[in-house]
Formats: C-alpha cells, structure tokens, sequence
C-alpha cells in the first residue's frame, strides 16, 4: 500500500478533499477517495442554504451520506461550515431589518441543532468561514444583524454541543503576512486570550499558477499562529492553471503542492493538507469558471498527476 493516506498516517498528518454525496455514486471517485484521503470536507451540504433551506426544517440527508461514508472508511470529516456570508436562504435573508427578530436565537438554534446530529462524528468544524475583508470584518448578515460578538458566540455555542470538536475560523487571502492575516492575528489573540474555544485556523490556499505565493511570508505566517497554541489546517488547495495545459504548467504547479506539503511535514501542528476537490472531473472551477484546468492532484480520469506525486514524495519522508 503506497497511498497518500498510509504515508500521512506514519506522519501523523491528514491528507483530505472537499466532496459532494452524489460523487460517491462514481465507482472511480469512491474508490480514489478511500484509497488516498483519510479526511472528508462536504464541499456543500453542510452550508444553511442545503442543511437548513426551511425555517423549521433540517435537511441531513446529502451530509449524512458523506459523514456515514467517512466514518465507516476509517475517515475523519471536517464539518464546513457553520456561518458564512454565502449560501445562506431565503427564509433567512429576508428576516433581515425585521427589528422583532432575535437573530442570536436564530443563530443558537441552527447550531445547536447541526453540531448536536454529528456530535462525535465531526472531527473538527469550520465555525466561521470567510468573516473578513481586507483589514476588518466583513460586513455580513450575522456582523450586521448581530455585531462583532457573533464570532465568539458561534465559538461557545459550537464548543457547548460538542466539546470534543477542534474549532476553527476559516478564511482566504490569509496565508502570507498581509493586513487581512494581521487582522486576523490580532482578532484571534483577543480570543484567545478570553478563552474563548478555539483550536485553529483554516488557510484555504485557492491559489492560481500565475501569481504564487510569497512562501517565506506564507511560513513566518504560520509559525505566528502556531506560537499562539492554535493548529493550522490547509483547508481548500487547488491551484488553478489558464490557457492550454502544459507539461511546464504540470511541473511548476507540482513544486508549489510540493511547497505546501512541506510546510505541513515541517510543522507537527500543521495538522491536514485538504484540496478543494478530488479530481478534475469535479472542481468547483470547472462548474464556476469553465475553466478546465483547475490544479487538483487527480485528472478527470482519475489517474494521478506529478503533483500528486510530489506531495507523496515529502509524505514519505521520515
Ligand atoms: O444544488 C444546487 C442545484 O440544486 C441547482 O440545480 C444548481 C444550479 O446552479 O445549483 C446547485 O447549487 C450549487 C452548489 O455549489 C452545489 O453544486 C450552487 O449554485 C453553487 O453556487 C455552489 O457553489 C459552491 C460555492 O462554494 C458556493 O457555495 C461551490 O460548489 C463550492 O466549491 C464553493 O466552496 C467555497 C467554500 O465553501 C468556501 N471557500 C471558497 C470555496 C470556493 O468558492
């Protein structure tokens, strides 16, 4: 067994993808997915609009299938997500300005119910997804409906109903020192130091060919918020490429995969290497942008690329 998820076992790290329940239904994708992964992200199911789409009504069914899937594969499931500006429904988004609301009650309530039903079962949740814009907090239905404290409630809320689940926040743009990160930094210290639950921070990594990232900002970065005592996941890689696919193209987008698993070797609480998306056949960019290329470490037929490759050759390293 040379797989990825034997060689990240030994390093004690977890290698994982973002998942929709119907690619189960693929034998190729099945297979590929428990053979190499040993970490599942519902890519969808999870977020308000698909879990909670009616005021009064939980829908498990699409994240049931995946959990089972997972957990009966010997697989961890990281539970995307809790809060987020996106996704949300209707029902929701018109209560907005009705003064008669009490949208913390509303907020408790979607929580306690989801973090209840895989209580156990999620290893670890992306409490709050993508709350920030450039050097401040987003302006997002649960910022404006609520203020700033949401963060920090949804933290307690999820913690209460699961203590056993890892909680993080979990962003983009954050993965080199930048004024979103310092941010960042600065809003999770104040957590931190109100011990406020918290075990870490989800880097997503969606990253194109052409405009790489700085990897030294990217590790002082990470050693930053590994000295406050959180844990890092790499949440959401995919590296996108445009224009034809090139041999050249393959090489360089396998040496930043490979940049990246060397960050996660390095660092014993860089705890998961998860991409957005198992194969090529599936990614979101394909279905978002047209754009055939989106830079996973599977083709659409399932086979392997150099990247792939490259992130097994740091996994088996002693
Ligand atoms: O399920 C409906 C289906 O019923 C309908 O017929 C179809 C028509 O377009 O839409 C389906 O919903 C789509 C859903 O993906 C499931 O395929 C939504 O329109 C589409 O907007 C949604 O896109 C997802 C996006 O988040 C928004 O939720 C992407 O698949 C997903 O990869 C993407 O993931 C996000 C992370 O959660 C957070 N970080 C960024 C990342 C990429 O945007």
């Amino acid at each position: 067994d040379k797989s990825l998820r034997k060689y990240a076992k030994n390093s004690n790290i977890l290698i994982g993808t973002a998942i929709e329940s119907i690619q189960l239904e693929d034998i190729k994708f099945a297979e590929t997915l428990k053979r190499e992964f040993n970490y599942i992200t519902p890519e969808n199911s999870m977020k308000w609009g698909f879990i909670h789409s009616k005021r009064y009504e939980f829908d498990f069914d699409r994240a049931d299938k995946i959990v089972d899937f997972a957990l009966k594969n010997n697989m961890k499931v990281r539970g995307h997500t809790l809060i987020w500006h996106i996704e949300n429904p209707e029902w929701l988004l018109k209560l907005e300005n009705d003064t008669s609301v009490n949208f913390e009650n509303i907020l408790a309530y979607h929580i306690k119910t989801v973090v209840k039903h895989y209580k156990g079962k999620v290893y670890a949740w992306d409490v709050i997804n993508e709350a920030l814009e450039y050097n401040r907090y987003k302006e997002t239905f649960w910022y404006k409906n609520i203020g700033e404290d949401y963060i920090e409630k949804a933290l307690k809320w999820t913690h209460k109903e699961d203590p056993n689940a890892k909680l993080f926040i979990n962003d983009n743009m954050i993965e080199e020192i930048n004024p979103k990160s310092d941010f960042l930094y600065e809003l999770v210290n104040n957590l931190l130091s109100k011990n406020v639950p918290l075990d870490g921070i989800g880097f997503q990594f969606h990253l194109k060919l052409n405009n790489s990232l700085d990897m030294e900002s990217v590790e002082k970065n990470i050693k930053r918020f590994l000295e406050l005592g959180l844990e890092i996941n790499f949440t959401e890689v995919d590296i996108e490429t445009e224009g034809e696919l090139t041999e050249e193209k393959l090489e360089k987008q396998a040496t930043i995969y490979k940049k990246l698993m060397i960050l996660v070797k390095k660092y014993d609480k860089v705890t998961a290497f998860t991409t957005w998306g198992l194969s090529d056949k599936y990614s979101w960019i394909v279905r978002e942008y047209d754009n055939k290329n989106p830079g996973l470490i599977f083709d659409e037929e399932f086979n392997p690329k150099l990247a792939y490759y490259k992130i097994k050759e740091i996994l088996q390293l002693p």
